[in-house]
């Protein structure tokens, strides 16, 4: 198998675990580097996976156990080089997959030092990839996770990374216009600038997976209690499709944000890691960025609410909808059509959004129905201070806890 190392950094999160996982019941073999910032940030925002989520050394022990394949750990912050360099050179990675960031957009406005930690974080972390693989693994492929939310909802076809444009009597092939629909969108539209250069002045290679919202479950996760994938359903981490199978189950009113016209493109975990996969089987040539838009279809977040609806209606549920103040600057109503055809032709047999895959999300909705908690669903981030709705999360003024505490700093591990 060429390419066979993997890298996958952020890999105890929901894409990054999924995605090591997958790698690695195909043969790869696979390390995972995570600083568990995550289930930090859980914490100290009162927030939880509605999934009871194993400790990452269990997670990895159990899948040692129940397949006999080995994933490597590296416990170390991508922001910090003095942690990541050294994990890059003694892992020597040929592919490198980077899920490891803030990925929340609400996360990223509830104030100052959210939107400051999210792109310092983000931005950072990346650039420092960067010099490590030029340092120590050129040929490495990067496959980043960027998001279509670096888009935005332009009035005009959304292409692949690229668009062609015709100036003043001239030709050229340029980075398609971004306009990003939070301080984290703008993060990713800030590192795919800088992998951009880097590829140009260093001939390294990678790949950008524009993703859209992703859901569900991928296969390797399975019913084991100890590799349970996380669920978000707040209203910081959450995902609206997930925020909906919550509500129903439990009966609370499915929370459309404003008309709920918001059209966004969507994907199920079993094609991102399939995505992923494409990705490192076919490089770019050195010195180029590829751009995939990954997600197999677009939804409006009513017309979700609906199918929601009517499946939970279908199973005997009292499931209404509900409008509500969208806490966001956003379009409301708008053009949408994004091109996806590059994984498709790279061999993605797309997974579409079923009956029967929002019936499984209820069923695990009900499962853990009693690890539900209302007061996590609302939203309390404002894109715009000042609003009927009061203050942001977090007071302007009082600390937020964001970064472990300097005593929890953390350091390289490798076992
Ligand atoms: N989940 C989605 O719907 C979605 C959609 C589009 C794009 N993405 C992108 O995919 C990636 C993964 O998303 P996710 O939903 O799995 O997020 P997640 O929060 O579940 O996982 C991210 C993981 O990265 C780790 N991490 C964060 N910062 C780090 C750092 N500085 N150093 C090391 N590890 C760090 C976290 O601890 C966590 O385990 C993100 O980059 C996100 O922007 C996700």
């Amino acid at each position: 198998m060429a390419n066979k190392r993997v890298l996958v950094v952020g890999g105890d999160g929901y894409c990054g675990w999924a995605t090591a996982l997958h790698l690695s019941a195909l043969g790869y073999e696979v390390g995972i580097l995570d600083n568990l910032i995550r289930r930090h940030w859980d914490a100290t925002h009162h927030i939880d996976t509605l999934t009871p989520i194993a400790t990452i050394d269990r997670r990895i022990a159990a899948w040692q156990r129940l397949t006999g394949r080995k994933i490597d750990l590296f416990i170390a912050d991508v922001a910090e080089y003095g942690q990541l360099a050294p994990a890059i050179e003694t892992f020597a990675p040929d592919s490198i997959v980077h899920f490891g960031e803030q990925r929340s957009a609400p996360f990223s406005m509830v104030d100052r030092e959210h939107a400051v930690m999210t792109q310092t974080m983000n931005v950072t972390g990346t650039l420092n990839m960067l010099f490590a693989m030029r340092d120590f693994a050129p040929q490495a492929h990067l496959v980043k996770l960027g998001t279509m939310g670096e888009y935005g909802t332009p009035n005009i076809d959304i292409e692949e990374g690229y668009i062609e444009i015709q100036h003043n009597g001239r030709r050229d092939v340029l980075p398609y216009p971004k306009q990003p629909g939070s301080f984290y969108h703008l993060s990713k539209v800030h590192d795919s600038d800088n992998i951009s250069f880097a590829c140009r002045i260093w001939g390294l290679r990678a790949t950008d997976l524009n993703q859209g919202v992703v859901y569900g479950n991928s296969n390797e996760t399975g019913d084991d209690p100890e590799l349970v994938n996380r669920f978000d359903y707040d209203g910081l981490f959450g995902t609206v499709l997930n925020r909906f199978c919550v509500e129903a189950v439990v009966g609370h009113p499915l929370s459309v944000y404003g008309a709920g016209g918001q059209t966004r493109s969507f994907i199920d975990l079993r094609d991102t890691v399939a995505c992923v996969e494409l990705s490192i089987a076919n490089p770019p040539d050195p010195g180029r960025l590829q751009v995939f838009n990954q997600f197999t279809e677009t939804f409006s977040v009513l017309e979700l609410a609906e199918r929601v609806q009517r499946v939970a209606t279908q199973r005997g549920l009292t499931a209404t909808i509900e409008h509500r103040e969208n806490p966001r600057v956003e379009r409301e109503a708008h053009y949408y059509n994004a091109k996806n055809t590059s994984l498709l032709a790279l061999g993605l047999q797309p997974h579409l959004l079923e009956d029967a895959t929002i019936a499984a999300m209820l069923d695990l909705a009900e499962l853990h129905r009693d690890r539900v908690d209302l007061a996590q669903i609302d939203p309390n981030v404002q894109w715009a201070p000042g609003t009927s709705r009061g203050r942001n999360a977090s007071s302007a003024h009082a600390p937020s806890p964001i970064l472990p505490p300097a005593s929890a700093s953390l350091t390289p591990l490798r076992r």
